[in-house]
C-alpha cells in the first residue's frame, strides 16, 4: 500500500470521529507487519480524560485482533498543524513498534513522516 493509500484510509476514518466536544476530528490507519490495515478515530467523552484519540483506537482494533507489528501510522486532521501524534499516543504505539513510521497530513496534499523512535527518545519501559 503507498503512503497516499494508507492516507486516506486516514482521512476517511476521521469521518467517523466523535468529537462533541472539541469539534476536532482525527482519523489513523495502522499497518501492520503483515499488510493488515486497522482504522480509528477519536472517541471523546463528557469526562474529557475519557476520551481516546485516533490513534490508540486504532492501536487496540489492531491488539485484540492478535496484531502487535506495526509498520506504519497515517493520521489525518484538518488542521493548521501537523498532527503528530500525542505523548500517550507515542508512548502506547512505542510498546509494540519503536521503529515504526508516522505519517502526518493535514488538509491539502502535503504530509510528513518520522520515525517513531525520533519522536519518543526516552521513552519508559522497564
Ligand atoms: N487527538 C487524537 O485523536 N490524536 C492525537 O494524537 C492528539 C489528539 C484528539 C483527542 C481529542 O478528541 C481531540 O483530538 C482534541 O484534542
Amino acid at each position: 500500500m503507498t503512503d497516499r493509500e494508507l492516507l486516506s484510509l486516514a482521512k476517511k476514518a476521521s469521518m467517523n470521529a466523535y468529537v462533541p466536544y472539541s469539534r476536532f476530528p482525527v482519523g489513523a490507519a495502522l499497518e501492520c507487519e503483515d499488510g493488515t490495515v486497522f482504522t480509528g478515530c477519536n472517541v471523546e467523552n463528557a469526562a474529557l480524560g475519557s476520551t481516546i484519540c485516533a490513534e490508540r483506537t486504532a492501536c487496540c482494533k489492531a491488539v485484540s485482533e492478535g496484531h502487535r507489528s506495526f509498520k506504519r501510522v497515517a493520521i489525518y486532521a484538518d488542521s493548521e498543524n501537523w498532527p503528530t501524534p500525542c505523548g500517550a499516543c507515542r508512548q502506547f504505539l512505542y510498546e509494540f513498534a519503536p521503529d515504526m513510521e508516522i505519517l502526518c497530513s493535514k488538509a491539502g496534499d502535503r504530509y510528513v513522516s518520522y520515525k517513531l523512535s525520533a519522536l519518543m527518545p526516552h521513552a519508559f519501559n522497564y
